[in-house]
């Protein structure tokens, strides 16, 4: 058969005209996006959510952006197995693409506990695992750059709130779309479009792999949950910092303890529903993009789209919760067939989506109006907001604190304790006394700030120093 023919005989196929039975077990276009309340201010709405995304001001200790776990680099996820998680937690899942999210309508993560992108963005500020910032800060934070209250005024005629946030960061989210791949050519009707092996590959997708009976619809997902019985991730249950995330999440999902202490594995979205046929269950993940998002599954285990093949060649593998579905088989394709199927796989990633890290504006206030005690929030300087702009996704080496009760959370270039911040003529001495009740205290204060103290006579107004 020429190309032109089979390719031709294929679509036909495919679009349920032969061997496939359902309308449903096929793969359609990209509908347009869902409804959005904008007012028609979408594109001013996903200019300031782009710098909220890129923005670590959002998170308690300032170390973590959206853009942390969810980076251009490495195709909106962050390239690990495990996400690496809010500083002294470490996430039990795989951060995944947010390409193509504004398109999923039954639920966002992997087991689907999350209903939309506008409940996603508070969800993650607020969890102990991501961004760890109450709403009353951020709200805050972002209320001392003048550019973004500016922003927000222009838009909302309000200043930041948790819920404009929250729409600014989603509009910005359902720009993040993928929908030219050679496949997504193919179904636009160019049958010229898929290159021979990626059209057998189509063929095993629709056919003997079985692929399509749960990666349908125009994402390439039923949303529906399924026990593919994905292999462990050992380091979920070595690392104690995982663990202990881990287990943190479970209790707040009410999963009973005897649940996450026996089994080495995520209950997935059992933990949603704490009905025990959901266990192992996940949400069938969409295929556009995969090219850029390795490693894959809720738990990064399989590194390369070879590998994804070869799990399901085998048919999975062994069923610890007895839920594995049926769909899950061996399936004895041939070496011909496993990379024509990853042929086919890589023909629904289209070009790379970059996205420059924006300039983020700075604080409006001066240094030293800020937080002379203990219950306030510590600064952030000009020089270190613009740092964290311009280096967008790592932004490790900013010098923010939230002071709350003396009780600090840190970033690495500090060391952990108490600061104090330098007030207006106010000696080593003073502060000694106020802080000991004792003035010759003032040489440890000294030699622990040695790298801050030019002159230890005559200190300077908004230093921040170490209580030792
Ligand atoms: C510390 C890392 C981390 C940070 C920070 C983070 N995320 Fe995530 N994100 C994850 C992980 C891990 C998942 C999967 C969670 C799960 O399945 O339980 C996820 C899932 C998502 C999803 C679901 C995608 C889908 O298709 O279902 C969206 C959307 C998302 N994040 C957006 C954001 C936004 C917006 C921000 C910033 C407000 C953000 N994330 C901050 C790690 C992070
Ligand atoms: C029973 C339903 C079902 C069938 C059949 C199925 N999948 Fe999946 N697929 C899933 C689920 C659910 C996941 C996520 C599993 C997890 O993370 O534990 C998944 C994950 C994937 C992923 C990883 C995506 C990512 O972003 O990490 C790829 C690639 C994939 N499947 C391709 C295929 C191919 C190719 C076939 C056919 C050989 C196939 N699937 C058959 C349900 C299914």
């Amino acid at each position: 058969m020429t190309k032109i023919v089979q390719v031709a005989a294929l679509t036909a196929a495919f679009i349920g005209l032969g061997t496939i039975g359902h309308s449903e077990d096929r793969i359609t276009k990209l509908p347009p996006l869902p409804e959005f309340e904008s007012a028609g201010q979408e594109p001013a709405m996903a200019s300031l959510g782009k710098m909220l995304y890129f923005d670590a001001r959002l998170s308690g200790d300032g170390s973590t952006s959206c853009a942390e776990c969810h980076s251009p680099e490495f195709g909106f996820g962050d390239g690990a197995e495990l996400s690496r998680g809010y500083p002294s937690s470490k996430h039990w899942r795989n951060s995944q693409t947010i390409v193509n999210s504004a398109f999923i309508q039954n639920g966002l993560h992997w087991d689907a506990s999350v209903p939309s992108l506008l409940h996603q963005v508070p969800g993650a500020m607020g969890t102990p695992f991501a961004h760890n910032i109450n709403a009353a800060l951020a709200e805050e934070r972002l209320r001392q750059v003048p550019e973004y209250v500016e922003m927000f005024q222009d838009i909302w005629d309000k200043p930041p709130e948790l819920e404009t946030i929250a729409l600014a960061i989603a509009a910005y989210e359902r720009t993040l779309i993928s929908a030219d791949s050679p496949f997504d050519r193919f179904l636009s009707g160019d049958i010229a479009a898929l290159s021979q092996p990626a059209a057998r590959g189509l063929q095993i997708f629709a056919g003997k792999g079985n692929c399509v009976d749960c990666h349908n619809g125009s994402l390439a997902t039923d949303e529906e949950f399924h026990n593919t019985t994905v292999p462990r991730n050992p380091e979920l249950f070595t690392d104690p910092e995982r663990q202990i995330t881990y287990r943190t999440a479970m209790r707040g999902f009410n999963v009973p303890a005897e649940m996450y202490m026996s089994f080495e594995r995520d209950p997935g979205r059992y933990a949603v529903t704490l009905d025990e046929k959901d266990l192992g269950a996940f949400r069938t993940p969409p295929l556009r993009y995969l090219k850029y998002t390795a490693p894959y599954m809720h738990n990064g285990i399989l590194y390369t789209l070879e590998e994804v093949v070869e799990f399901y060649d085998n048919g999975g593998t062994e069923d610890v919760f007895g839920t594995k579905s049926p769909l899950i088989k061996p399936l004895g394709l041939t070496d011909t067939e496993k990379a024509d199927l990853v042929a086919f796989l890589e023909s629904m990633s289209g070009t790379e989506i970059t996205v420059e890290a924006p300039d983020l504006p700075v604080y409006g206030l001066p240094s030293t109006a800020l937080a002379t005690n203990t219950d306030e929030i510590a600064p952030i300087t000009s020089t270190t907001a613009n740092a964290v702009g311009q280096s967008g996704i790592s932004s490790s080496s900013i010098g923010l604190a939230i002071v709350s009760g003396g009780d600090l959370q840190l970033n690495q270039t500090e060391v952990a304790g108490r600061y104090i911040v330098v007030g207006e003529g106010e000696t080593l001495g003073q502060i000694a006394r106020r802080e000991y009740g004792e003035v010759l205290k003032y040489l440890e204060i000294y030699q622990a700030n040695k790298d801050v103290i030019p002159d230890p006579n005559r200190l300077t107004p908004g230093t921040r120093l170490l209580i030792p």
